[in-house]
């Protein structure tokens, strides 16, 4: 394949990947999930929400009352019976009420933003807790992207919705409202005239909006792309320049940036059609009301028709009738945006952690660490077996060794014990109590892991060591580093332990990283440590070193290492070989030697370091 069509075929890839992840933008209008989002203003219903909807009201009124009072009253009352001190009157009571309604509007937008803001907290607060309590399954089959998405711009899109949203709503009909039931009172004839084109209007903005409304999704489904794409170029970026793929990058980027490009141009054209079209609109209306409201004024009051005062009045209020209009198609669009953005936050509140804790699980207090498998069989995915009636005791203090081939089943032991799923048959116990009756935190808090790729927050590397245990001191935390060695290498630091190491350590070497894990681990002082191929990044040399602190960190406690040196494994008091998720040899090195089995084979294979058996 030609580099041009693979670049192509990549492209039609990632089409067709976040097409499909974005497509639903929009979802109908659904009132049980409405009202689920609603529940979020409860807490606000003593306070916020009821003085946004009263300042509102003030001012809604207000903006009702004054073309009243310039049109029927001030010109039909006051100025035909030439009342000049009535007159006076008349100005300086608009001038309160416009003060007022500049003080309504000032609080109702503070307390309409004050709503708004909280209830964005509260929502991400929660869909924060709440995804952190999710079992690993959950995060097995989702990246960190798409969650992360969900509780940034889910989260945000909603944002609109609380604040102005509602509340303008509410605005919007009680101003529409008024405004027709006053212009119906004022004459009922010239309203009709005038009311005619509405349902025309209503149609034709209706249909023009969602055009709009199109071509803005367009929009973000482009520039979710481009997200995507820049996300995953900027997380390769050093896979990209080792491999000379920048050409081929630049090119494919240059595809995501030209259709945001035309998207946006596409979108703002066919927005820029709405303004004018909804002065059209006042502009016909207007000359309903100038050539039939004209007529209307020549029949004169007495005859059916009405006073100048009455078509002033109507010409104020035809000003004011096109905005909220249109603003209710807005609204309309914003809701069904917000049903997209809270049925994908819902579906995330209302998963389940698969691991489960009992109503009346009970803490864990002191326990001296024995394991025991009791024919344990797991599956990640309910297809592939991933144990098979695993049967195994690790006495409280012993050191044992997992080793097999990479999907053996080793990595899942682990996440067995430490609970991060439950076994599909059998039971894991420690010191004879069945995990699935204690509870999380407790099980956790005494055991340590290691793994491989160790991460390291963005901080100092003193609040890295510290992760481990909290309420650690500072001269605790060092005394962990000395121990395992790491002292040396952050010493050497600009900082020392104040250095600030950026998000995932890039600062770092794997070895050093490694190595600040040991201290974390220790500085736990946990009763139970798993070393999932935790010395694999460390050089030989480096090991050597770090052989007695390892030996020390083990020592007194259980110790489970999966490791990929034959130095770790020989020291181990017992040694389980697994294959295909069984476990097909056991015993001490000596013995298994002795056996000329698997482990023989795998070891031989695996180490060549025959000249140390
Ligand atoms: N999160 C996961 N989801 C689905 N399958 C998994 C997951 N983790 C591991 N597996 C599968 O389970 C089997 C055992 O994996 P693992 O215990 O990680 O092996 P290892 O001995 O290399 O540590 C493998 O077939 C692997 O593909
Ligand atoms: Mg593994």
């Amino acid at each position: 394949m030609s580099k041009e069509q693979q670049t192509k075929e990549k492209h039609n890839h990632l089409q067709r990947f976040y097409y499909t992840q974005d497509q639903v933008i929009e979802k109908p209008f659904n009132w049980q999930q409405m009202r689920r989002l609603l529940i979020y203003l409860k807490p606000y219903s003593k306070n916020y929400l009821p003085a946004a909807m009263l300042a509102m009201l003030i001012s809604t009124l207000i903006r009702l009352i004054v073309p009243i009072l310039i049109g029927k009253v001030a010109i039909d009352i006051v100025i035909s019976n030439k009342n000049i001190t009535m007159l006076t009157y008349l100005v300086l009571g608009i001038i309160v009420l416009y003060l007022i309604n500049y003080l309504a509007n000032v609080f109702r937008i503070k307390w309409v933003n004050m709503l708004g803001q909280n209830v964005i907290y509260d929502i991400r607060q929660h869909l924060f807790s709440h995804v952190q309590r999710l079992s690993h399954r959950f995060f097995d089959s989702r990246s960190a992207g798409s969650i992360l998405v969900r509780i940034m711009n889910d989260i945000n899109s909603l944002q609109e919705l609380f604040t102005n949203g509602i509340i303008n709503l509410l605005m919007d009909i009680v101003t529409l409202i008024g405004i027709i039931v006053i212009l119906f009172v004022l004459s009922p004839k010239l309203a009709l005239a005038i009311m005619i084109i509405l349902p025309l209007m209503f149609y034709l903005t209706t249909k023009l909006r969602r055009k709009i409304r199109r071509s803005w999704q367009q929009v973000r489904i482009q520039q979710s792309r481009m997200n995507s794409h820049l996300n995953e170029a900027l997380q390769g970026m050093r896979i990209t320049q080792s491999f000379s793929q920048e050409l081929e990058n630049a090119e494919y980027f240059h595809g995501v940036n030209s259709d945001n490009f035309e998207s946006w141009r596409e979108a703002t054209r066919k927005s820029a059609m709405f303004r004018p079209f909804v002065e059209m609109s006042n502009a016909l209306g207007t000359i309903i009301l100038i050539s039939y409201g004209a007529h209307l004024i020549l029949l004169g009051p007495e005859n059916g028709g009405i006073g100048i005062g009455t078509f002033v009045s109507f010409a104020f209020f035809i000003g004011m009738f096109w905005d909220p209009i249109s603003r209710l198609g807005q609204m309309y669009n914003q809701m069904l945006m917000a049903m997209a953005a809270s049925e994908r936050i819902f579906e995330f509140l209302d998963e389940r952690p698969n691991v489960k804790e009992k109503e009346n699980a009970y803490a864990f207090t002191d326990i001296e660490g024995q394991v025991e498998f009791d024919k344990v069989s797991f599956s990640y995915d309910e297809k592939r077996v991933a144990l098979q009636e695993i049967s195994l005791t690790i006495e409280a203090g012993e050191t044992v060794a997992l080793v097999g081939h990479t999907g053996s089943g080793k990595s899942t032991i682990a996440n067995l014990i430490s609970r991060f799923y439950d076994p599909v048959k059998g039971s894991v116990k420690m010191d004879g109590h069945d995990l699935r009756n204690v509870r999380l935190d407790s099980l956790r808090q005494k055991i340590s892991i290691v793994l491989q790729d160790t991460f390291i927050f963005s901080g100092t590397i003193m609040e890295n060591i510290r992760f481990g245990r909290p309420n650690a001191t500072d001269d605790e935390v060092r005394q962990a580093a000395k121990f395992v060695g790491a002292d040396d290498f952050i010493n050497r630091m600009a900082n020392g332990y104040e250095t600030e190491v950026e998000e995932r350590g890039n600062i770092l070497s794997a070895g050093e990283r490694q190595l600040l894990s040991f201290a974390r681990a220790l500085l736990a002082d946990p009763r139970i440590i798993i070393l999932d191929e935790a010395t694999a990044s460390i050089d030989t040399e480096t090991e050597i070193k770090i052989q007695s602190a390892l030996a020390k960190l083990l020592k007194k406690r259980t110790a489970i290492i999966i490791a990929h040196r034959l130095s770790t494994i020989r020291k181990a008091d017992k040694i389980f070989v697994l294959e295909n998720g069984r476990i097909i040899e056991s015993g001490n090195h000596e013995e298994l030697v002795q056996k000329q089995g698997k482990y023989y084979g795998l070891i031989k294979s695996q180490f060549q370091m025959l000249d140390v058996i």
